[in-house]
């Protein structure tokens, strides 16, 4: 190849890249553990990335061995690096229907997403939807955001599987043993007199658009909070039976702009996974 081919490619390939970010084809993120080195350990320093560094049965950091949630439940603290971020959770591995008791994978995706767009967090003030554990609340506040309120529901003792009291104790824990900043709040899409402390500017959430007779309070309980940019993620490779009716109502909400983007994550447990990236922000 003649040099002067060689440096018409060489320069065309990098804008070409750039352009097609936000072409049909899926942006594929890299996120890798160090359990197994990868050659993309040389990516830009633009790539954000997770692994988990361990997964034990004790932590000093978060409750204590023997206070109510673990003598009653089997308890693993999950350590993990987010983009340099050293985070412990605890999930309880016992089945809660419709609780976040146990990290989903977009919950891992949208926390190593979030160190990509650092200003959409920064000195904002964040709310998190539906957010089980609370992973991207805890990298929410290591990203500098001014207040996050990590909000979930729980109901009547026992209704959920789990004593609410104890859920919502799991959720505090995990947020302020990482030195979390802001408040555990609970907050019931299905209920439309709630109060909130503060007034969010950008509201997250991953993983909540899948039972169709949520969809309709999830949207409207968005309506309510009325922040300027929403960031939802979602599984592409489960079936979510929601999305349809929440691209459906989400269109009609003339005040709205919707951008949706498929991204791929690879992680070492789930490997290759499709999510779907859900951007609403307020027209002018
Ligand atoms: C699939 S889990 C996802 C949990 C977490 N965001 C994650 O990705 O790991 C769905 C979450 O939505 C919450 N949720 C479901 N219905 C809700 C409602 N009506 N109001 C508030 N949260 C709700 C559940 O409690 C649960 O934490």
């Amino acid at each position: 190849m003649s040099f002067v081919r060689f440096l018409l490619l060489a320069l065309f390939i990098p804008t070409y890249n750039s352009l097609s970010s936000r072409s049909s084809t899926p942006r594929r993120l890299n996120f890798f553990s160090l359990t197994s080195p990868s050659p993309l350990l040389s990516t830009p320093s633009t790539e954000t990335y997770f692994h988990e560094l361990s997964s034990t049965t004790f932590s000093s950091s978060i409750g204590s061995p023997t206070d109510a949630i673990s003598s009653l439940y089997p308890c693993t603290y999950r350590t993990f690096n987010i983009s340099s971020h050293i985070l412990t959770v605890r999930q309880t591995t016992h089945s809660l229907g419709k609780l976040g008791s146990s990290i989903w994978s977009s919950s891992l995706s949208l926390s190593s997403y979030l160190p990509l767009e650092p200003s959409l967090i920064k000195n904002k003030k964040v709310i998190e939807l539906g957010c089980g554990l609370g992973l991207p609340s805890i990298i929410a506040s290591k990203l500098g955001a001014d207040m996050v309120l990590v909000t979930d529901f729980w109901g009547e003792e026992g209704d959920r599987g789990m004593p609410g009291g104890m859920f919502r104790e799991c959720i505090e824990g995990n947020f302020r043993g990482n030195g979390g900043k802001g408040e555990v709040f609970m907050l019931d899409w299905h209920d439309e007199s709630v109060t909130l402390p503060f007034q969010p500017t950008v509201v997250i959430g991953s993983d909540l658009i899948y039972y169709p007779s949520d969809i309709i309070p999830l949207i409207e309980t968005i309506k309510r909070i009325d922040a300027a940019e929403v960031l939802l993620f979602l599984p592409l490779s489960k079936r979510r039976e929601g999305l349809e009716e929440f691209r459906r109502k989400v269109k009609e909400e003339n005040t709205w702009l919707v951008d949706e983007e498929e991204l791929v994550f690879n992680t070492h447990r789930i490997g290759r996974e499709r999510m779907l990236k859900l951007m609403i922000t307020q027209k002018k």
